[in-house]
């Protein structure tokens, strides 16, 4: 558990555990396909997310990272054991909370323009005079770096444009958790060193806990205050890391330090052995 200090008005020092903002307990997803014997997914996975963190979740292909996302969100739910978000269980969709899936295509109007798609996420917040919601969404605009596309259609935008629309649109709802799910595999590698800049320059300005699925983990060490990785099904954690890196990081500076290397490099070490079943060999 991270610890955070404080200091009383005595100025005596005192340590407190960094407030949870999910809690998973005990949770378990069993999928059951008509004719197939039941799927589990996973069965007691508990961990506990601090508020403001950056989470990263990492692990093979079908072993339920998605899954996991989607009981958080509330679009699925748990088989067993329960999630709470700010102390509450979740039983279904919750205000304060955001899916920015992979898919940015699938999930971004083509027949509104930057600025109309990202009113449309604040319309489903909040009502605003026509003035003060155009003054809003600009300045969603400007935090994602589209200053100057507003009036542009999707079509006319590139991949990594349309996905800074997509998460300005997530971003003016104001949430406390945005669920993230491999949002930059559809772009390419500079393109996504320039988003994954831009996310921790946005985590950094807005009070938002990310959960962030990839299966890339050096994306995962440069973004993260803490990394899970999950086995094959039934998965569990096999890695639970809190990656010290200082902040702000930068793909160049960040990239070069040796300690960014060895956490990268004995993580991946750790799920490749872990994955060809061999040594569990944990970081
Ligand atoms: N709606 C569903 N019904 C039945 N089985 C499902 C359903 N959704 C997912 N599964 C199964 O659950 C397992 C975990 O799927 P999930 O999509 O969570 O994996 P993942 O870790 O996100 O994989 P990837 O890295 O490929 O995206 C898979 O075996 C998948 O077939
Ligand atoms: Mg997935």
């Amino acid at each position: 558990m991270t610890m955070t200090l404080q200091t009383q008005s005595q100025g005596v020092p005192i340590v407190e555990p960094q407030k949870a903002i999910i809690e998973v307990r005990n949770a378990g997803k069993i999928y059951s396909v008509k004719g197939r014997s039941a799927l589990t997914v996973f069965e007691n996975l508990s961990y506990s997310i601090p508020e403001r963190s950056f989470l990263s979740i990492v692990g093979p292909s079908g072993c339920g990272k998605s899954t996991l996302l989607k009981l958080v969100s509330g679009l699925e739910p748990a088989s067993s054991g329960e999630i709470l978000f700010k102390g509450r269980k979740i039983t279904g969709p919750a205000d304060g909370m955001i899916y920015v899936f992979q898919q940015y295509a699938k999930s971004i109007f083509p027949w509104r323009t930057v600025i109309q798609n990202i009113d449309f996420g604040l319309q489903s917040h909040k009502r605003l005079g026509r003035k003060a919601a155009r003054d809003l969404c600009m300045e969603y605009i400007r935090l994602v770096g589209l200053e100057g596309y507003e009036d542009y259609y999707p079509y006319q935008l590139s991949g990594g444009m349309q996905q800074r629309v997509v998460i300005a649109r997530a971003l003016i709802c104001e949430p406390a958790v945005l669920l993230m799910d491999e949002p930059f595999s559809a772009v390419d590698a500079l393109t996504r060193a320039i988003l994954q800049e831009l996310l921790l320059k946005i985590w950094q300005t807005i009070p938002v806990t990310i959960l962030f699925v990839t299966h890339d983990v050096e994306e995962a060490v440069f973004l993260s205050t803490h990394i899970i990785s999950l086995t094959k099904s039934p998965a569990r954690i096999h890695e639970d890391l809190d990656i010290d890196l200082p902040y702000p990081r930068d793909q160049i500076k960040t990239r070069a330090d040796d300690r960014f290397n060895a956490i990268r490099q004995k993580l991946f070490a750790s799920i490749f052995l872990q994955e060809k079943g061999m040594a569990p060999g944990k970081v």
